[in-house]
């Protein structure tokens, strides 16, 4: 399957890439230079400004890794773009900051929440636009909010979780595991799941045993 990774060149975005070449999709890496994605099948240069030209390589299939930095809305500009695309499964990788429907997030997350937003107020505000966009979209999306992002080897300890995350950080190499998941799960279609790793010996695998039905689909679509 023809899948496009907006943000391939980031460290997530490469690991997506090559995740889908693994189960033999046909990844196109799309990146804001010229750069070399390892297992890319394509490449393609694109500025997020162009609706048009995002639209027509996002296709039918698309995972975004993009980030969001000061004065850079990288995250909503694609939302914006691609929302109202009706035939489009969209998965974004955005973070366990961004607040949803039915969060019940623990008191130090809840009262430091704040302070982070203003430290890193701006990339924080466009994933919370980016999720108030897609609320409304056409496209089926899901986003995904993890936690603090290590590097590493794959654990295959990533859980799914609907109110809170499991734990306070994920390694990137499952992150893209439960990104690729995720395209192809029905069930998280208009949803915003936390994935997070579970201790060891504890916690339930992401796509296997989540508890969805406690999963509240956001928007009315
Ligand atoms: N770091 C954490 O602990 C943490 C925690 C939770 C969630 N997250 C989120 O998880 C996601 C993946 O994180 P990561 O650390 O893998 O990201 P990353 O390595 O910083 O990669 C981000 C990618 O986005 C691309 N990008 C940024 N602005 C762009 C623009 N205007 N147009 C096109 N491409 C643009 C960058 O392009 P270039 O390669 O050209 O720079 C880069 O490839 C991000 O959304 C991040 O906010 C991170």
């Amino acid at each position: 399957m023809d899948v496009a990774v907006f943000g391939a060149n980031g460290r997530t975005g490469r690991l997506i890439v090559a995740e889908l070449a693994r189960r033999g999709h046909a990844p196109l890496a799309i990146t804001r230079r010229p750069v070399e994605v390892a297992g890319a099948a394509a490449h393609r240069v694109l500025d997020l400004s162009d609706t048009a030209a995002v639209r027509e390589a996002a296709g039918g299939a698309a995972i975004s890794a993009l980030a969001s930095s000061r004065g850079n809305r990288a995250c909503s500009a694609l939302a914006e773009a691609l929302g109202p695309c009706s035939g489009l499964r969209l998965v974004t990788v955005a973070g366990a900051a961004v607040d949803a429907p039915g969060d019940r997030k623990p008191w130090p997350e809840r009262r430091f929440g704040p302070l982070l937003a203003r430290l890193v107020g701006e990339m924080i505000l466009d994933r919370q636009r980016e999720f108030a966009i897609l609320t409304l979209a056409e496209a089926r999306w899901t986003m995904l909010r993890p936690p603090r992002l290590t590097n590493g080897a794959a654990t295959g300890r990533a859980a799914l979780s609907f109110d809170r995350p499991v734990s306070g950080r994920v390694a990137r190499a499952d992150l893209a595991v439960a990104a690729v998941d995720a395209l192809f799960d029905e069930e998280l279609v208009r949803r915003a799941p936390f994935v997070a790793e579970a201790r060891r010996g504890g916690g339930r695998p992401a796509a296997a045993t989540a508890d969805k039905a406690l999963a509240p689909r956001a928007g009315s679509r």
